[in-house]
């Protein structure tokens, strides 16, 4: 069979990400174009405004992929979109655009699902294993997910509120930390010890907490600037962080026992967190289970992991036409 080129477009959230994919497997090229210091302005993602910058920046990275890659328009197969879940707004840029694409060089049109994205961002690393676990964590979502095979996907546990991300945010803004929070908490855990009691989180089954953590934070740093007291900073990131990871790991060594899993996959923004990847090294060792997180580019949103999840679709010529919608639905899949 020829190779495969995908020409994939993500703009669910603050990235403007168009990427050429190779066999599902292989980045040929990838742009993204992040508006983060933009929104850090105002301490998260300003909807409104992350629609407007796509609109403004997509033609350009789109121009910048065509100048860069070594594919030309001819040798592209499809044309893959994230269009749910994220941002409305944001979401509606990149599939208009999609559309206009597949419309204008006469190619066929994917729709991809974000989560499915970070998941199958693995394929551009190692090749994923069924079945397997994925531990998804990211800004709006904390879930488990077990897959027997491509496109078969089992949420057995999710976070009940706040998503693991989310929660990262929120402490990195109450600790004075610039938007996106989760590398700054991490930075500061890093130089710290577990010396602040934040309670314990009790949830049945598979599914998560992280709003009583978020909220034992803020309470605990109000209450020591009532009191005139300092905060430790580096020792409460190191609190809060051990406690929101070790709530994963403990959820996802029990879906190991109960699942007999063998394959494991983290993926989402916060799969970049390093304690993350040493807690989930030690679980699968000590489990016996084959581990696969993507690359640290691949990890927080990109369009070559849309590239890399449009694949399967391609292959089982699952296209959409020009009816296709962008959906903010909380609706994992
Ligand atoms: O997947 P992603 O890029 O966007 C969403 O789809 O949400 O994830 C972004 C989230 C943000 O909440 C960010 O703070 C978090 O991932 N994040 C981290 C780290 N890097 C990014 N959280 C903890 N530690 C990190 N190193
Ligand atoms: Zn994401």
């Amino acid at each position: 069979m020829n190779d495969i080129y995908i020409l994939a477009i993500e703009t669910s959230c603050d990235e403007t990400s168009i990427a050429i994919v190779k066999n599902g497997s292989k980045c040929i090229y990838m742009n993204v174009l992040s508006q983060m210091d933009l929104h850090a302005n105002f301490g998260g993602v300003v909807p409104e405004i992350a629609s407007r910058k796509h609109t403004e920046n997509i033609t350009m990275v789109l121009e910048d992929v065509l100048n860069n890659s070594p594919i030309s328009i001819s040798d592209i197969s499809a044309i893959a979109v994230t269009y749910s879940p994220g941002l409305m707004g944001s979401l509606l840029v990149g599939v208009e655009f999609a559309k206009t694409l597949a419309f204008l060089w006469d190619k066929p049109l994917i729709a991809v699902n974000h989560m499915a994205g970070h998941i199958y961002a693995n394929n551009l690393t190692s090749n994923l294993k069924f079945p397997l676990l994925a531990i998804v964590v990211s800004g709006g979502h904390t879930n488990l997910i077990i897959m027997k095979k491509d496109y078969d996907f089992n949420v057995i546990g999710s976070t009940l509120d706040d998503a693991i991300g989310e929660a990262y945010d929120k402490v990195a803004r109450v600790l004075g930390l610039k938007y996106p929070g989760g590398p700054n908490v991490e930075k500061l855990a890093k130089n710290g010890q577990v010396n602040y009691n934040l309670g314990t989180i009790k949830v049945d089954g598979y599914n998560l907490s992280y709003s009583g953590l978020k909220s034992s934070v803020i309470n605990l740093v109000h209450n020591e600037k009532q009191r005139k007291k300092t905060v430790n900073k580096n020792d409460l990131a190191c609190s809060f962080q051990t406690i929101a990871i070790n709530q994963i790991i403990q959820k996802a060594q029990k879906a190991i026992t109960n699942y007999n899993i063998k394959n494991l996959i983290v993926a989402g923004g916060v799969s970049a967190n390093r304690y993350l990847r040493q807690e989930v090294e030690q679980l699968c060792k000590k489990n016996n289970v084959t581990l696969s997180i993507p690359d640290f580019k691949y990890c927080t949103d990109n369009a070559a992991m849309i590239g890399a999840a449009a694949y399967p679709l391609f292959l089982k010529k699952k296209f959409v036409d020009f009816s296709l919608n962008a959906s903010s639905s909380d609706e994992l899949f």
